[in-house]
């Protein structure tokens, strides 16, 4: 009896798997990208490495904004490597910290000519962090919001010269259960889900502000949920769930190069400038969650970030 369970279930995965592999969506598109600029941040790993690559593969010059130098460094050569593309480099800026943040833009706006694509990918999810960070933020809103999003608006500039260009943010399925409805709570901890969820719905809130406030200017933006994947994003969790977490990721989910392409469908697809401000899963439009519907949660976000990023 037990081994025909066993069977059974090894069958309900093996099927699961396969429907699975068959609906993941691909970028087919296979727009050259020679002579554009990208920046990926957190390419140094996970979708965000499998983004770089990819750009890479198409010819741009690729900027990694990585936190860890041996990892950026590793990072590029593997790219180099596989693309045979020279034009790869890697900046370190932590996004956690905004200081860090405005020095990596200050140095992006220094050397560089143009941006045609910014892909804000990276993210974190940890456990239990109750403390603030230096600019009083939870450090999570700090990494997967607040540092992305005072990155974009100082490159702003940059990527309306190189118009037309795009602004592409990893956002994720979290979002949809995220609690957030008061923005006096933007930095408040109850749990990492919490948190993550909230962080997760400001990059779509974020993304329908910003796609109101670049009406004519030639440069788009899109937020996605890249599927479940097995990447790093474990790393800092409880070991025994981790294990878990790790184990069903690897079964039942999306490999990072299947994570990555509907952040690479945003990034190059051809004629979806008029989907600007949506929300994509699997290369496909999906309709925005209830949780994002909501324009004075948006218009007030991008008011407090403002002022909580001190931008002037
Ligand atoms: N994996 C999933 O199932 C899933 C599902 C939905 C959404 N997402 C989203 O997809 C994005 C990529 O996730 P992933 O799964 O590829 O994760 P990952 O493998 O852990 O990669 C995350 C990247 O972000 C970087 N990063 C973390 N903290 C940073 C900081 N303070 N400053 C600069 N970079 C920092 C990491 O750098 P280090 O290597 O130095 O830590 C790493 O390169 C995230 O935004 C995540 O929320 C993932």
């Amino acid at each position: 009896m037990f081994v025909y369970i066993i069977i059974s279930i090894v069958c309900l995965l093996v099927i699961y798997k396969i429907y699975f592999k068959l609906t993941v969506g691909w970028c087919r598109c296979n727009v050259c990208l020679v002579g554009k600029t990208v920046l990926v941040t957190g390419a140094n790993n996970g979708i965000g490495y499998e983004t770089a690559c990819d750009m890479a593969k198409r010819g741009a010059k690729v900027i990694l904004a990585c936190r860890n130098e041996k990892r950026a460094k590793d990072a590029m050569r593997r790219i180099i490597e596989e693309t045979d593309n020279k034009n790869v480099s890697y900046k370190i800026v932590d996004l956690g910290s905004l200081e860090s943040v405005r020095e990596f833009a200050k140095e992006i706006i220094s050397c560089e000519d143009r941006l045609d694509i910014l892909i804000n990918n990276a993210g974190m999810q940890a456990p239990g962090i109750r403390h603030m960070t230096e600019d009083g933020l939870h450090p999570i809103m700090a990494v997967n919001y607040f540092g992305p999003f005072l990155l974009t608006n100082l490159l702003l500039d940059l990527l309306k010269k190189s118009a037309p260009s795009r602004i592409v943010n990893v956002a994720s399925f979290a979002a949809k259960s995220s609690k957030f409805t008061k923005l006096a709570d933007i930095n408040t901890f109850q749990s990492m889900y919490d948190v993550y969820s909230r962080s997760k719905l400001c990059n779509i809130l974020f993304t329908i502000s910003l796609h109101e406030k670049l009406q004519s200017t030639g440069v788009t933006t899109y937020t996605l949920h890249p599927g479940a994947i097995s990447t790093n994003m474990t790393h800092q969790m409880q070991p025994g769930f981790k294990n878990i977490l790790d184990f069903c990721l690897y079964w039942m989910f999306k490999t990072p190069i299947e994570g990555a392409q509907t952040t690479i469908h945003c990034a190059v697809a051809k004629n979806i400038e008029k989907y600007s401000g949506s929300l994509f899963s699997d290369c496909r439009i999906v309709e925005l969650y209830k949780t994002a519907k909501n324009p004075e949660l948006a218009k007030g976000l991008w008011s407090l970030s403002e002022k909580l990023v001190k931008l002037e």
